[in-house]
C-alpha cells in the first residue's frame, strides 16, 4: 500500500456521517459533488476499482461478483454509515445482491428517466450510458414505468467513459472526439426532435460542458446526482446513532496504481480529498 502523505490531516473526533462512495473510476466524483453540497459535514471514503475498469463492458457475472467482493471488503474495513454505489452499470444489476449482504443502507445510482420524461416537451429523449446500462432489463423497466409516452433513443458509449478518465489525467480531449461519440445519436432519424438527454453514467456529468458545446440543440442534460444526494440526506437523518461515527479524513482509494500519475492527482484536487491511497 502506497500512501500519499502530502495533504494528510490528522483525524479529529468529530460528529459526522461517514459515507463510502464507490465506482469503477472517477465517475462517482460527480455524485460526491452533490453529496458535499447536501451533507457538507460528511466524511467521504471514495473507492475506485480501476483494476477492473471499465465496468460498462464487463459481463454480468464478473460485475456482480467483483462489486459484491470489493464493496463488502470496503464496508468491513472502513465501517461507513452508508454506501453509495455511484455507478449505473453496477447499480442496475447488483443493488439487490449488495443490499442482501451488507448491514448498512446502500443508495444506488440509476438512469434519471423519470425527471427527463417530465422535462421533455418533444417526448423524444436520448439515453447516454455505458453499453451495460443500455441493455439492462432494469433500464427498460424504468422507461416502461416512467416514460411510456416518450420515444427513448439509447446510445451506449465506452469511449465517453474513457474520455472522462483521460480528461482527469490532464489529456485535453478534442471537440471532434466528442462529436464523433455523439454522432451515434445524430444518425438516428428522430435526433432532431431530442430536447433532453439522460446522462446515465456517473462519468458523463463531468463532461457536461463539452457535451452541451458539441450538441447545443439539447435543452436539458439530466443526471441523478441531486436526487441521490437528497436520498443520502434523508437516510442519514433516519439513522440515529450513526451520525457520531465519523472518520475525519476524506480518502480516495484506487485498486490499481495504473494511471495514477501526478497530473491525475492534480485533477483530483478540486474534489477535496485529504489522502490518496493505492491498494495493492
Ligand atoms: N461510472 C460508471 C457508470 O455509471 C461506470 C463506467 C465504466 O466503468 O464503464 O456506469
Amino acid at each position: 500500500m502506497i500512501l500519499d502523505h502530502e495533504n494528510i490531516r490528522r483525524p479529529a473526533m468529530i460528529n459526522a456521517p461517514h459515507i463510502l462512495v464507490f465506482d469503477s473510476g472517477v465517475g462517482g466524483l460527480s455524485i460526491v459533488q452533490h453529496i458535499r453540497l447536501h451533507v457538507p459535514h460528511a466524511t467521504i471514503t471514495y473507492l475506485a476499482d480501476n483494476l477492473f475498469f471499465p465496468y460498462g463492458v464487463l459481463d454480468d457475472q464478473t460485475l456482480l461478483s467483483r462489486t459484491c467482493e470489493i464493496v463488502s471488503w470496503a464496508h468491513n474495513h472502513y465501517q461507513p454509515s452508508l454506501i453509495v454505489l455511484a455507478c449505473n452499470s453496477a447499480s442496475t444489476l447488483v443493488l439487490p445482491h449488495l443490499r442482501a449482504i451488507l448491514g448498512v443502507p446502500v443508495v444506488g445510482v440509476v438512469p434519471a428517466i423519470k425527471p427527463a420524461a417530465a422535462m421533455s416537451t418533444t417526448n423524444v429523449i436520448g439515453l447516454l450510458a455505458t453499453p451495460a446500462t443500455i441493455q439492462r432489463d432494469y433500464t427498460d423497466e424504468l422507461i416502461a414505468e416512467f416514460a411510456p409516452h416518450c420515444e427513448v433513443i439509447k446510445v451506449g458509449s465506452a469511449a465517453l467513459v474513457d474520455f472522462v478518465e483521460r480528461k482527469m489525467a490532464g489529456l485535453k480531449p478534442t471537440e471532434n472526439e466528442i462529436k464523433h461519440i455523439l454522432s451515434l445519436f445524430n444518425q438516428h432519424p428522430r435526433w432532431s426532435s431530442v430536447d433532453t438527454v439522460v446522462l446515465a453514467c456517473t462519468h458523463f456529468p463531468l463532461v457536461k460542458r463539452e457535451l452541451s458545446d458539441a450538441a447545443p440543440s439539447i435543452k436539458h442534460w439530466v443526471d441523478s446526482g441531486d436526487a441521490v444526494a437528497r436520498r443520502v440526506t434523508s437516510l442519514l437523518t433516519s439513522l440515529p446513532g450513526e451520525l457520531s461515527s465519523g472518520a475525519a479524513v476524506n480518502r480516495i482509494l484506487f485498486t490499481s496504481s495504473s494511471g495514477i500519475t501526478d497530473t491525475f492527482k492534480k485533477g483530483l484536487q478540486p474534489f477535496g480529498f485529504d489522502e490518496i491511497t493505492i491498494l495493492a
